[in-house]
């Protein structure tokens, strides 16, 4: 079988992630890249707008964000608007030629409502009801709440749903966090219809949540019960359900707003910011088909050296989550956040350098955490594109030159990215693997994950995020690091996207469980077995730092820690073996031909290193070429739909480089980003 797919090629629906996003300029009315940032002037006098609005013009800003804290200000009395303010600032604006993303303020509920409706609390697992003077939802099952967020958004609907400033609407303020669960009474209650709905009878339940097994067995309805405190571990699979089930609860939320906005302002897009691989809580594949732009919000973590390729990681998997289409970077940083333990300034050059490469992998707009810093409150310390020090300062000169930069590169806007490598990623997967009363609590899905995803980077290979019953046909090579959870369908998808050609490599600890978080019958990877042609008899996890040998028939010697396993090989080729840990001379890599392709299977949580050596032999036979590039540094690429490229070459070293593509030569500064567009048709090569 064939798998040609080039960039320019559009992916075939099948291909496309669930996103509902299907054009190729997303925003209305607005002719270039958004660049702009969360607009909070609620925070100062008027004066002061006016002299923002003269900045965001200087910076080149063409969107801002507003409303989204502005409950209070908007519904000073239940029931009672005060939209004078709005309205003006709405002026202001449109007549600076400034779009607006108009915020829902449901995230953060005047204390009135509170209030008002105190059963309408967070109550935490330990049953304690968290109070206002923060920010974070109320409980997303009360009907209070959806009440209260129907009215100030209908209210924010009929008054605004056409007015010439509005780009874009915004509801709520990433979903999930802080608040991913509420274990209140109306939320228990939701759960028991939910757990109902599932399943339909107490039999099924206890079938799913296998209650024989220490005594647990349900007689009514009324003990059906999330996971509250108990004196021991919960039952695990009923905590999986719980996370379906409140993942579920808050997307309700927003389908409610979204329905709203889409009755009373027709034609204008509606976005919920993600945060796509830094809150854990919210299954984001459903999330993205409910939204008309995927959008994403993105923060560095300080302490890590080489954050730049886990925002690499985010980018990509927000582009997937857009089925490929362009996304708007709606939250990063000019510098420093002020929610981490050492909240590190960015160099010069470092916040140009991270919003194009969110750019470069798919965005269509950069925008910022928050045009002026505030004065008062728990962000104070939080950078913005208007700093404390003011305009005349390093960041605000950077923010103006980065507004420069995006101007030039309006012709980006509406290209596409795409890849020729698949990483299998799954939320329900995520939960259930890291769920407590594993076999090591040093095999995570995130550091699986992520280590995989850099191996492909250091190789300079695009990568997207495909969930595991996605049609992977078009893949060259699929990836599956922590495939911990995989339904009946998902490991029949892996079969057929093997038989048929595909090039599969699957990490330890994988095929484990079904949905309900069951072993299945045949063993601990059934699902798996087959295709891979070996079983694990048993996992043989590591004591903490103790390290073993494998060794390669290639010749290779790695140190592998963490986590071994035992397995039987039943028909396919042993690549390792262990030289010496809880199984020496066990098969620790092998491959299984099936059809016309091929199945890896990697026992052992090699380190990035460490798995140069299989990955190099998967992509040889997937007739993916080798990079020269140098060592951080990046080359991305988005396709227009006529097939224009656009290439972006991402500096991550201290040192200038200098690339040849076909027919040119582009010098890359030192921490820099330089970008060159080929015409449809030219070929390009690297060297
Ligand atoms: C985001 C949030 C913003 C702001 C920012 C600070 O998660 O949406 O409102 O708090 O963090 O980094």
């Amino acid at each position: 079988m064939t798998r040609e797919r080039s960039l320019s090629t559009p992916l075939p629906p099948s291909l496309r992630g669930p996103g509902a996003n299907t054009s190729s300029s997303p925003i209305p009315g607005l002719d270039g890249l958004a660049f702009g940032a969360d607009y909070n002037p609620e925070q100062w006098p008027r004066e002061v707008w006016h002299e923002d609005v003269h900045l965001m013009r200087e910076a080149g800003v063409t969107m801002v964000t507003i409303g989204m804290w502005s409950w209070s200000k908007l519904e000073p009395r239940e029931g009672e608007f005060d939209t004078g303010w709005l309205d003006d600032l709405l002026d202001l604006l449109h007549e600076a030629g400034i779009r607006v993303d108009l915020g829902t303020p449901t995230a953060a509920p005047p204390a009135w409502f509170f209030r008002t409706y105190p059963e309408a609390r967070v109550v935490d697992r330990e049953q304690r009801a968290l109070g206002p003077g923060s920010r974070g939802m109320a409980c997303p099952s009360s009907p209070a709440y959806r009440e209260a967020c129907e009215r100030i958004t209908r209210m924010l609907g009929e008054r605004y749903g056409s007015h010439p400033a509005i780009a874009m609407w915004h509801v709520h303020n990433e979903y999930g966090a802080p608040v991913g669960e509420s274990f209140s009474a109306a939320a228990q209650e939701h759960f028991r219809r939910w757990v109902l709905d599932r399943y339909g009878s107490l039999e099924a339940v206890n079938d799913a949540w296998g209650t024989a097994f220490w005594g647990q067995t349900l007689g009514s309805w009324d003990e059906v019960l999330p996971p509250l405190p108990t004196p021991s571990v919960a039952n695990p699979s009923r905590e999986l359900d719980w996370r379906r089930f409140s993942n579920q609860a808050i997307l309700e939320c927003y389908i409610a707003e979204r329905d709203i906005l889409h009755e009373l302002s027709p034609g204008i897009p509606v976005t919920t910011n993600f945060m796509a691989h830094t809150c854990p809580n919210m299954d984001l594949w459903r999330w993205a088909r409910e939204v008309d732009i995927v959008s994403n919000d993105h923060y560095l973590t300080a302490a890590d050296p080489r954050n730049f390729v886990e925002l690499a990681f985010d980018a990509d998997l927000t582009r997937s989550l857009a089925g490929g289409h362009p996304w708007i970077l709606m939250e990063h940083s000019t510098s420093g956040v002020n929610w981490q333990d050492r909240n590190v300034a960015k160099a010069p050059g470092e916040m140009a350098r991270n919003s194009l490469s969110h750019l470069a992998r798919g965005a269509d707009g950069v925008m910022f955490f928050q045009w002026r810093a505030s004065k008062k409150g728990a962000e104070k310390f939080h950078s913005a594109m208007v700093p404390h020090a003011g305009p005349d300062s390093r960041v605000f000169r950077e923010v103006c030159e980065l507004g420069a930069t995006l101007q030039d590169l309006a012709p980006v806007r509406g290209s596409r990215g795409g890849a020729d490598i698949a990483i299998l990623y799954d939320w329900e997967s995520q939960w259930a693997q890291d769920l407590p009363w594993r076999p090591s609590v040093d095999l995570g899905h995130r550091q699986q994950t992520q280590s995989w995803y850099e191996r492909l980077w250091r190789d300079h290979h695009a990568v997207d995020f495909v969930h595991p019953e996605a049609d992977l046909s078009g893949y060259r090579m699929v990836l599956a690091p922590a495939s911990y959870l995989l339904t009946d369908a998902a490991a029949r998808n892996l079969e057929e996207y093997v038989v048929t050609g595909g090039n599969l490599v699957v990490g330890p600890f994988s095929g484990v469980v079904d949905e309900c978080d069951g072993v299945r019958d045949g063993g601990l990877n059934a699902a798996l077995a087959d295709l891979l042609g070996v079983a694990v008899e048993e996992f043989c996890p590591l004591r903490a730092e103790e390290t073993t040998r494998i060794d390669t028939t290639a010749g290779e010697v790695l140190d592998v820690q963490v986590w071994t396993e035992d397995l039987a090989v039943l028909d396919a080729e042993v690549l390792a073996t262990y030289a010496d840990g809880p199984v020496p001379g066990g098969a620790a890599i092998t491959r299984a031909s099936r059809g016309s392709g091929h199945a890896w299977y990697l026992a052992s949580d090699l380190s990035i290193d460490g798995l140069s050596g299989v990955f190099a032999e998967v992509y040889t036979r997937a007739g993916i070429t080798d990079s020269d590039l140098p060592a951080d540094v990046e080359l991305v690429e988005r396709t227009a739909e006529d097939g224009t490229r656009h290439l972006f070459a991402i500096n991550h070293t201290a040192e200038e480089h200098t690339l040849t593509l076909e027919g040119r030569t582009l010098h890359v500064a030192a921490g820099a980003v330089a970008t060159t567009t080929v015409p449809a048709q030219a070929a390009v090569t690297t060297s």
